[in-house]
């Protein structure tokens, strides 16, 4: 049986949309890869969707004067292709409270921190200043506002104790590969019942992804 038709929104490399791909393509979620679109028409993330046949098109938010406008046409490409889910990975746009409201429930973020701590922007630096033990991503249903919405799927990382930026970034990213699967698969398979701002998701569902490193640095009684 086909799959939920997806589309994943990008503003660059693509990592994680390659991770959808991959899963999709290996029947570990149960999503089809139907469309990519990028507000960039330098994303390489354009060029995955190319390599796999899927396809790909850019709208580009400079081209419009106003987010609404913008939003309009990113909802037109969607709605002509009979897109039923989005993803947003690593799209760099905020959207506003018409659109995520128009795709209530059927839109996905991931972002890259354990949220609710570390919205926004400069999630790596910003754990590291703080001093935190662990790190991650979370990906969630997306609600009007920034970084905030049902959780799905968690993915922690232990930061060390000579991280930079790029190292703490990179270990999460590894983690950001495996959640974004296994959300995407339970929205897709219908697993998710959501109520309000909470959701609730079968007692056996995989909802959280550890870092291989982190038994290295845990206490464990
Ligand atoms: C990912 O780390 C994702 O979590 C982040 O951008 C990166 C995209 O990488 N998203 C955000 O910061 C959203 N605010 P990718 O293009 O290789 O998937």
């Amino acid at each position: 049986m086909a799959g939920r038709r997806t589309a994943v929104l990008i503003s660059g490399s693509g990592s994680n949309l390659q991770a959808l791909i991959d899963a999709c393509e290996a029947g570990r979620c149960a999503a089809e890869m139907a469309l990519v679109v990028s507000n960039r028409a330098d994303a390489f993330g354009l060029e995955r969707a190319r390599r796999h046949g899927i396809a790909a098109e850019v709208v580009d938010h400079r081209g419009f004067a106003s987010r609404e406008a913008f939003e309009a046409a990113l909802d037109a490409v969607l709605r002509q292709a009979g897109i039923e889910l989005v993803c947003l990975a690593g799209f760099m746009r905020v959207l506003t409270s018409g659109f995520v409201e128009a795709w209530r429930d059927r839109l996905l973020n991931i972002h890259p921190s354990l949220l609710p701590a570390f919205p926004g922007l400069d999630t790596h630096a910003r754990a590291l200043r703080a001093g935190s033990r662990v790190h991650g991503c979370t990906v969630h249903l997306v609600r009007p506002t920034l970084d905030d919405g049902p959780i799905l799927v968690q993915g922690v990382v232990p930061v060390l104790a000579d991280d930079a930026v790029a190292s703490l970034a990179a270990r999460v990213l590894e983690v950001e590969h495996r959640c974004y699967p296994l959300a995407l698969d339970l929205v897709a398979r219908g697993a998710v019942r959501i109520d309000g701002d909470r959701v609730t998701l079968p007692r056996d569902a995989r909802t959280l992804v550890l870092h291989p490193e982190l038994a290295d640095h845990a206490f464990q009684p």
